[in-house]
């Protein structure tokens, strides 16, 4: 090829990338507020169950119980439940509002302070926990079994259970 074909050759090219990328980047919009909030606030949610399912597997039997494994797990997740999860809860971000995206019910908005509410409990059963979990698998088992109604006791009310 030629110097002048080579260039022939990239000035097509060139058109043709422009041709695809410009409707490609008008078609990618820039996440929402509202869009950051729900994927942050769910994997806050799987933040907790990745400290939260080992507990309850060993609750239950299903895992040998490790008395450090357990302690790291439940300090984890008493430093989680700390954190103050009101921001991830910004308005206009339900299910309603974001289909398919988030199972995080309008009533949450409605009903904030029960919402607050039920995120304290949980907070204050994980301080339980965090006092228990080292202290042998019976006890383990009655504190994740309270922390385990904790998480029901808010996603009845304020969670969907699919999209
Ligand atoms: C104060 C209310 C509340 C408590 C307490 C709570 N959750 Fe949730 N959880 C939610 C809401 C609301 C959603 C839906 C979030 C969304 O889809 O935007 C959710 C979603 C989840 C999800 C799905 C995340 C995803 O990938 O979409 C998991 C897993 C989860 N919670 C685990 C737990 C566990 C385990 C506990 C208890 C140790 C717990 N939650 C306690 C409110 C709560």
């Amino acid at each position: 090829m030629t110097i002048t074909a080579n260039f022939k050759f990239l000035s097509v090219l060139a058109i043709c990338v422009a041709v695809v990328a410009v409707p490609t980047m008008a078609l990618t919009q820039e996440p929402t507020e509202e869009d950051k909030a729900i994927s942050q606030r769910r994997a806050f949610m799987q933040l907790i169950l990745r400290s939260f399912g080992p507990l309850a597997g060993m609750a239950k039997g299903e895992m040998t119980y490790d008395a450090e494994a357990a302690q790291a797990h439940a300090n984890n997740l008493r430093a989680l439940t700390g954190y103050n999860v009101g921001g991830l809860f910004v308005p206009g971000s339900s299910n309603a509002d974001r289909p398919g995206t988030t199972r995080a019910l309008p009533v949450i908005w409605e009903k904030l302070d029960e919402f607050a509410s039920r995120y304290g409990d949980l907070g204050g059963a994980m301080v339980a926990l965090a006092e228990a979990a080292g202290q042998g698998q019976g006890a383990l088992a009655a504190a994740v079994g309270n922390a385990g109604k904790a998480c029901g006791a808010c996603h009845e009310n304020f969670r969907t259970k699919d999209f």
